[in-house]
């Protein structure tokens, strides 16, 4: 077999959405950034981005009642520092990317804030209505191609890391099932989120949660895995995708009817659509059950054509490439898998527990979403904690790449029916590790994720095999989470344990070879 080529950089990212683009530019600030993204490089999560980035700048906010919102949606569980840290650097992010040429939607020249559930203040600002990730995308990328020292590859996959003697030295990468070392002083993770373990998902094809798993069988620690946020609201049409419908669309008045047209939020929570998202797909699920169907529908007809089509241009016409006309229609709705609070442990500056590796973004868990994210903070989250773990990892690799010894390509393995498993795998997470778990689904789980256990234990070259195998990693980590915690928090519902109870203030952490309590 030859020997796998090695590359140099000075720092790498792995991913590019909002976290990993605005690690990069910071980055750029210290030597030469390569950029990996295992597709065309604005796919991601970022890119779908709805509703908006929640920053405190209108005249009736603060920053401080940002920070108790924060705090009240993360259910008693958010790191207080990393959340002051979000709040606080927030409005000065979002001031420089307008002057990187961030068009935000305004009421005349005034910045329109928009309003999101468990926020008290009116703080969401959106671009195009509801095309808020897309224009951060746009600006991003602009502004990483203006950077001669900023390199770009994309379609290239990091499939593992590499740590020697403790100390991450890069990753190696796949591009065109060629695999490669990419060595760099400093490694930032930015790979977004695992949404698509679960069979009903708001996430892109590449949330496959790679950066969890590759870190985990690096030695990294990984926290809070249990917390799984479902959004109350995607589309439910057979022939279509699992599309979000943005929380705005209930922030600007849009109802939830069951099937026999009945408003039922006023039996759940006093907030009604704007209620906590665990409580709003909860209430969900037991109105699906309740009246045997599939969904439920969100209303907007009271709203008015007018403003529908020119607040949520985007929702509007994908609803109607789908034959749904939502300004006469209510639209068919369904929970769904959307984003994780936990994720690869760091501090505040992005630091994990392995030397020269760094994460941010949903890739990483710094605390500050708690057990419950409040709406639109992850992609301010990128931003906030992208620069910090980008000026951390510039600052720290000082020392020069020790030499590392080549490797002989391995022979690829292959997984007969890959796609088989992948999609028993989903449904199986999404029917007993989601919404409303319990002992014994989690059991069912776990007995079933440890038959496809060996798949994690071999090296692939093609994306959807690597994809799997981290898929499967991060099912059993979730799972597992799931299991140690014996009560319900936040995003976190126990059937069996539907109190908070003792102990629910502690974060489980499990590591590869051991560590895996509540600590
Ligand atoms: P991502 O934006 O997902 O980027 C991850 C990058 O890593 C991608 O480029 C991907 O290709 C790359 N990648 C993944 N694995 C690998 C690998 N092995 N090798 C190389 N590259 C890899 N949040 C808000 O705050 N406001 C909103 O309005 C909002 N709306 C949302 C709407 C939808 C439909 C979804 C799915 C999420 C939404 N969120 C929203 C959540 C938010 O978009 C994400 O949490 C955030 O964008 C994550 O940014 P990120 O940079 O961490 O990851
Ligand atoms: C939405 O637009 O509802 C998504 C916002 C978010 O997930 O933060």
């Amino acid at each position: 077999m030859p020997d796998v080529r090695q590359d140099v950089t000075d720092f790498l990212v792995i991913g590019s959405g909002v976290a990993g683009l605005r690690a990069a530019i910071e980055l750029s600030n210290y030597g030469g950034v390569t950029v990996i993204t295992k597709d065309v490089p604005n796919e991601s999560s970022t890119e779908y981005a709805q509703g908006g980035i929640a920053v405190a700048l209108s005249d009736e906010d603060e920053v401080g009642i940002h920070y108790e919102d924060t705090l009240k949606a993360g259910d008693g569980l958010c790191r207080e520092e990393a959340v002051r840290v979000l709040v606080e650097e927030g409005p000065e992010r979002i001031m420089e990317l307008i002057s990187w040429g961030a068009e935000f939607d305004r009421e005349g020249t005034r910045l329109a804030f928009g309003l999101e559930a468990a926020h008290s203040r009116k703080r969401i600002l959106h671009a195009g209505g509801d095309s808020t990730g897309k224009e951060l995308e746009r600006v991003l990328i602009n502004k990483v191609k203006a950077i001669p020292s900023i390199k770009r590859l994309p379609f290239t996959l990091a499939a593992e890391l590499i740590v020697l003697d403790g100390v991450c030295l890069g990753a190696l990468t796949v591009r065109e099932r060629r695999p490669a070392s990419l060595l760099a002083r400093a490694t930032v993770l930015a790979t977004g989120g695992a949404g698509q373990v679960y069979s009903i998902t708001t996430n892109p094809q590449v949330s496959t949660g790679d950066g969890m798993a590759r870190s985990y069988r690096a030695g990294a620690a990984l926290e809070d895995m249990e917390f799984v946020q479902f959004h109350p609201t995607s589309l439910f049409l057979p022939a279509a995708p699992h599309f979000l419908l943005t929380e705005a669309l209930r922030g600007e008045g849009g109802r939830l009817i069951n099937i026999k047209h009945e408003r039922f939020m006023n039996r759940y929570h006093n907030e009604m659509e704007l209620a906590p998202r665990d409580v709003v797909s909860r209430a969900i699920l037991t109105e699906i059950e309740r009246t045997g169907s599939n969904y439920v529908f969100l209303d907007l007809r009271h709203l008015g054509e007018d403003f529908v089509k020119r607040r949520f241009p985007r929702v509007y016409s994908t609803c109607l490439t789908y034959g749904l006309d939502i300004t006469r229609e209510p639209i068919p709705v369904c929970p769904a898998a959307h984003y994780i609070m936990g994720g690869v442990k760091t501090d505040i500056d992005g630091r994990t527990g392995i030397k020269g590796l760094f994460a941010a973004g949903e890739t990483a868990c710094t605390g500050v979403h708690g057990a419950n994210r409040l709406a639109s903070n992850s992609l301010l989250e990128g931003l906030v904690y992208g620069r910090r773990a980008g000026r951390a990892a510039g600052e720290e690799a000082k020392s020069p790449l020790p030499s590392v010894p080549e490797k002989k390509a391995m022979p690829p393995g292959s997984i007969p029916a890959h796609d088989e498993i992948r999609g028993d795998l989903r449904r199986l997470m999404w029917q007993n590790v989601g919404i409303i778990r319990s002992e014994t689904t989690l059991l069912q789980a776990k007995k079933r994720i440890e038959e496809w256990r060996y798949i994690t234990e071999k090296s692939f070259l093609a994306r959807r095999e690597i994809e799997l195998k981290n898929m499967i990693q991060v099912a059993g980590l979730i799972t597992e989470a799931a299991l140690l915690r014996k009560n319900s928090v936040g995003a976190h519902f126990r059937l069996d344990y539907p109190g908070k109870g003792e102990g629910w203030q502690e974060h489980a952490v499990l590591m590869k070879d051991g560590g895996r309590a509540h600590p």
